[in-house]
């Protein structure tokens, strides 16, 4: 049921929502990958200093950590169009080709989820990346031939939340490439209170806290979970929120200590009882828990892997240490395999 927690909130263009509201709309107010903004402000400056066009600029990581909001944050430095795009719908060089001819100089092609993009798709995008170059083939057998197009000279910004799965020539021709990492808990705190100010929503030091722990390293999951605590804070309480109200909402909705959620707990005891610990596959433990193996993959298992709760091997997933500790089950003998858990 928290599954919600995850899902973008009004984040599409045509659905300006709470999500939207909340996002910040330049760097000074992004807070956290401090590394990143450092790198994305100084490509921003060198580019208006040479008024050249940016860098194209791969943003990966997990759902809901600012890919999206970054995009929008370097259009607005660099003070130029933001078109945006994704993966899955650019289905036909024909697709590419409208949206490539539609850009001006400078212009920044946003396009979302690259990784989906169909590898004929890909290979347009080389030479448009590289050389402001589209090679399109026209007609088909004998007749056919190749028309060159040029570009004016943009900037690609491509978001992944699987970078793994970029074919290395697509990837090596991005400028800047920089992965998102979760938030700590007190950089999240920094933006449930912005959150929250923009929201006019009372909150103290513990409250803020208590959700950030809670949030799984992720923004928009602080965010979406500051929305219920709100809602709790102001049906069962005064309408502040402290930590002991955020505990009670969040205890309400089965968001534990450490974020976990209903789902992240049914994965855990999967691989324990039903797969003896592990090593297990994505797509055998995908159906054992009901969920589809790519939610599975890009979103509970890296925030697993990095509590320490599992680990990926060679051989499938396994349920660590900490993970018994978790769920209360009682630690393996595993004197056969010691490896796994070193
Ligand atoms: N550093 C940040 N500071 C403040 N708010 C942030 C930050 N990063 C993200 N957010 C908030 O989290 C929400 C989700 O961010 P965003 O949509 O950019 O994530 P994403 O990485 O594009 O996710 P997805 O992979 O699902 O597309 C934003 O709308 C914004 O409100
Ligand atoms: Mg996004």
């Amino acid at each position: 049921m928290s599954e919600s927690f995850y899902q973008p909130k009004g984040d599409q263009p045509d659905d300006p929502g709470f999500d939207l509201s909340l996002r910040p709309p330049d760097f000074s107010e992004f807070h956290g990958q401090e590394k990143i903004k450092d790198r994305l402000m100084l490509m921003v400056e060198a580019a208006q200093m040479r008024d050249d066009v940016l860098e194209h600029v791969l943003l990966s990581g997990p759902p809901g950590l600012g890919k999206t909001t970054l995009a929008n944050i370097i259009a607005g430095a660099a003070g130029t169009n933001l078109h945006t795009t994704s993966g899955p719908q650019i289905e036909k060089a024909g697709d590419l080709a409208g949206v490539l001819t539609n850009l001006q100089k400078g212009d920044i092609l946003f396009i979302d989820e690259i990784h989906r993009l169909h590898p004929a798709i890909e290979e347009y995008l080389y030479p448009a990346m590289e050389d402001y170059r589209l090679d399109i083939i026209i007609d088909s057998g004998p007749s056919a031939r190749s028309i060159q197009l040029n570009l004016p000279k943009f900037t690609l910004v491509g978001a992944t939340t699987r970078a793994g799965m970029l074919t290395s020539p697509l990837r090596s021709r991005f400028g800047l490439v920089n992965r998102l990492d979760y938030y700590t808990a007190e950089q999240l705190s920094v933006i449930i209170d912005r959150s929250a100010g923009l929201l006019k929503v009372e909150i103290t030091a513990d409250g803020s806290l208590e959700i950030a722990r809670r949030s799984r390293g992720t923004p928009r999951i602080a965010n979406n979970l500051l929305r219920w605590v709100r809602d709790f804070a102001q049906v069962r309480s005064d309408g502040t929120i402290t930590g002991e109200v955020a505990n009670e909402a969040l205890a309400m909705i089965e968001i534990d200590q450490d974020g976990l959620d209903e789902m992240d707990a049914r994965i855990l005891e999967a691989m324990i009882y039903k797969f003896n610990g592990g090593p297990v596959g994505l797509s055998t433990l995908a159906v054992a828990i009901g969920e589809d193996a790519s939610t599975l993959e890009e979103v509970h298992e890296p925030f697993l892997i990095m509590q320490g709760f599992m680990k990926r091997t060679p051989r499938g997933r396994v349920a660590m240490p900490a993970a018994y500790s978790k769920i209360g089950a009682p630690q393996p003998v595993r004197s056969d395999q010691p490896d796994l858990f070193s």
